[in-house]
Parts: C-alpha cells; sequence; structure tokens
C-alpha cells in the first residue's frame, strides 16, 4: 500500500449539467471536506430537459467559481492548496463531450500548474463510492452488488475491491431515471421527473390496489438486465386522450414509481444472491427517491443477510465528492490511475479499470 504524506484531493466533476469541485482528506478513513455543487436544473427545466450546447455552455460560467469556493473551503479546513494534495482527479466520462471537457481541461491545467498527478476518474465508479461515503475501509465486506441507478445508467455491478467491477446486468433501452424523466413528461409534471414523480406519489392516499396496473418489465427473466422503455409507453396508451385530475395523476406516478422499484430491487436481490454479496450498495440519481431507498433496506434485510449501504443525499446526484471519495479509495489501496487523455463520452466502467 502506497503511504502518502497527507491524502487530500481535489476533484472536479462536470459530466452533464452540474459543475462541481470537492475536497477529500483523511489517513485511513476518507472525509469531505468540501463538495460544492452548482446545477443547472433550473435552467433546463424551462426546455423540460437537457440541451448539451447550453449544458456545455453553463459549466464554463460555473468551473471558476465553483473552484474559488472549494478552495476557501479546503484552506479553512486546514488545507493549503496546491501544497497539500496529492492529486487531481477529474470525471472523464462517461457523459456529455463538451460537458466533460470543461472539467477535463480545467484539471489538467491545475495539474500542469500546480505540478500535481491528475487521475482520470469513471463517473459510475464515483456514484458507486457514494454509497460507501465515509466509510472505512477495513469495515468492507466484499463481494459486493451496486445498484447503479442515474439518468443514463441502469446497472448492477459486482464489486471485488477497489477498481474491481464486473458488471452483471444493465438496461437494455431507458435508464431507470430517464423512465421516471419520461413519465413525468407523460404524466405532465415538471423537470428532473425523478423528484416530481415521487412527489406526486407522496400525495396519494388510495391503497395500492386501487392504482393503475403497470407491468414490471424483465423482472420474472432469468438474467440481471433491465427493460423500462414498455413502462414509460404503458403509462402513455393509458393515460392518452384523457384529461386527468391531479389525483388520478398522483395514482400513475404512484404505480410507476411502484413499478421501477419493485424492478430494481427484485433484480438487485437476484445479483445479491448470484454472486453470494455480503453487502449491497445503492448508488446514483434515483438513489434520492425516498422510496427506492426504503424499499431496499427492508427487502434486502428480509431476504438477505447482506450489509445494506445507501449513500446520504448529497452523494446521489451528480457532485465532485463522489468523485475525491472514490480517488481517495484508489490511492488508498495503491491503485495506479492514469491520467486522462481527453473526455471519453462512453468509456465503460470495465474499460476505465482494465489492467
Ligand atoms: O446521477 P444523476 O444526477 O445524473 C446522471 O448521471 O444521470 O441522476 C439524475 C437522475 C434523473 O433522471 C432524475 O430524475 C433522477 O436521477 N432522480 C430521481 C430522484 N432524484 C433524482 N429519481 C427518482 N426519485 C428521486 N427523488
Ligand atoms: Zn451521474
Amino acid at each position: 500500500m502506497l503511504v502518502w504524506a497527507a491524502m487530500n484531493v481535489l476533484a472536479i466533476e462536470t459530466s452533464c449539467d452540474e459543475t462541481a469541485v470537492a475536497v477529500a482528506t483523511g489517513d485511513a478513513v476518507p472525509r469531505l471536506i468540501v463538495n460544492a455543487v452548482s446545477s443547472q436544473i433550473d435552467l433546463h427545466a424551462q426546455t423540460n430537459g437537457i440541451v448539451p450546447e447550453v449544458a456545455a455552455r453553463e459549466q464554463l460560467v460555473a468551473m471558476v467559481p465553483m473552484l474559488q469556493e472549494a478552495l476557501r473551503a479546503a484552506e479553512a479546513g486546514g488545507i493549503s492548496i496546491p501544497h497539500d494534495l496529492a492529486a487531481i482527479a477529474v470525471t472523464q466520462g462517461p457523459g456529455l463531450a463538451g460537458s466533460l471537457l470543461v472539467g477535463v481541461e480545467t484539471a489538467k491545467t491545475l495539474g500542469a500548474v500546480w505540478q500535481k498527478p491528475v487521475l482520470g476518474m469513471h463517473h459510475i465508479e464515483g456514484h458507486i463510492m457514494g454509497a460507501l461515503a465515509e466509510v472505512d475501509p477495513t469495515a468492507v465486506q466484499y463481494p459486493a452488488v451496486a445498484l447503479v441507478v442515474s439518468g443514463g445508467h441502469t446497472q448492477l455491478v459486482q464489486i471485488d475491491g477497489i477498481g474491481q467491477y464486473q458488471l452483471l446486468g444493465t438496461t437494455r433501452d431507458d435508464a431507470a431515471g430517464e423512465a421516471f424523466d419520461k413519465i413525468a413528461r407523460v404524466l405532465g409534471l415538471g423537470y428532473p421527473g425523478g423528484p416530481a414523480v415521487a412527489q406526486a406519489a407522496a400525495t396519494v392516499t388510495a391503497p395500492a390496489d386501487t392504482w393503475p396496473v403497470l407491468p414490471r418489465p424483465m423482472l420474472d427473466h432469468d438474467n440481471l438486465d433491465f427493460s423500462f422503455a414498455g413502462l414509460k409507453t404503458a403509462v402513455y396508451y393509458a393515460v392518452r386522450d384523457r384529461e386527468l385530475t391531479a389525483v388520478e395523476v398522483g395514482m400513475f406516478a404512484a404505480a410507476a414509481q411502484q413499478a421501477i422499484i419493485d424492478v430494481l430491487v427484485g433484480k438487485t436481490l437476484k445479483a445479491a444472491q448470484k454472486i453470494g454479496a455480503r453487502e449491497v450498495w445503492l448508488a446514483g440519481g434515483v438513489a434520492a427517491n425516498t422510496q427506492l431507498r426504503e424499499t431496499l433496506q427492508t427487502q434486502v434485510a428480509a431476504k438477505s443477510g447482506a450489509t445494506v449501504r445507501i449513500p446520504p443525499l448529497l452523494l446521489t446526484t451528480d457532485n465532485a465528492g463522489m468523485i475525491a471519495l472514490a480517488a481517495w479509495r484508489r490511492l488508498h489501496a495503491g491503485i495506479t490511475t492514469p491520467p486522462p487523455q481527453a473526455a471519453r463520452p462512453r468509456i465503460s466502467l470495465e474499460e476505465a479499470n482494465a489492467r
């Protein structure tokens, strides 16, 4: 294991529509000193979704203020930058090319000026390590299975250690977050759809057996893959040409949310069983969903002996804290992380960790 004088990592994350800078520290256990995030959600709500060109330009606007905020907080926390930094970590992919470039070029510039190593990080590894948050590395038991659910990804990943990831299953069409977003649009709810659907569902008082009946795509298939496009289509055909009352919208939101959660949790349990997982981790933007957090926790407790790790809310949707924590864990485990050559919009988790 490498021993660093000071395990301080500054991380930059700009893969989509958040501009984020964070600093992690700690010798044996990681801890976040600052986790600064500037979100473009209000801007994209106007277009009911992300326009990549707009997102990239906004990254440029927010980058320097976020850096300044993180540097101020780090200094206040007793970390002198660049002097005390072990490395700069940056998300090199996957994500939107124009957005990624802003973070990657900023990190490369800082690395050159400050004479510090730059680590090219994988966005999904960041999400996964968000589930561990500030947990002591020696307390983690492998193998673990991570359910990664975000706007762009739905994956079940086997984790045998830091840097050792194997894809067990993925979505064949829409990601879970994308399903929330599209169903929200069909129901006339706002953007981003996940929180809007969750909020509408929370207003429902009618019992679940009176909700609209929706499919649980691929739940009973003998594999660990997902498919959510059919669920969105089912909602679309059920509400088409109808004027829904607020109560009906709530019932559809609750039914759709439950269908998504049933599939996610069912497949996660199947994956945990298959690999004999000692831990089950929840990760990604959809991990902010209260109902999913509670269901996964109770179902895993009831049906498997695995330890469940649910990320703190601030580490669910895109942030740089998760990237800083992932980079800290790689340094701590002595794993080499090459610098980013360029933004890698489509890089896979396995490709990023190929030895
Ligand atoms: O991880 P993330 O911030 O960005 C990507 O890497 O994609 O995830 C964003 C996704 C969006 O689809 C959003 O609707 C969903 O996470 N999301 C939620 C909730 N909060 C955010 N989905 C369900 N319930 C939530 N409370
Ligand atoms: Zn993400």
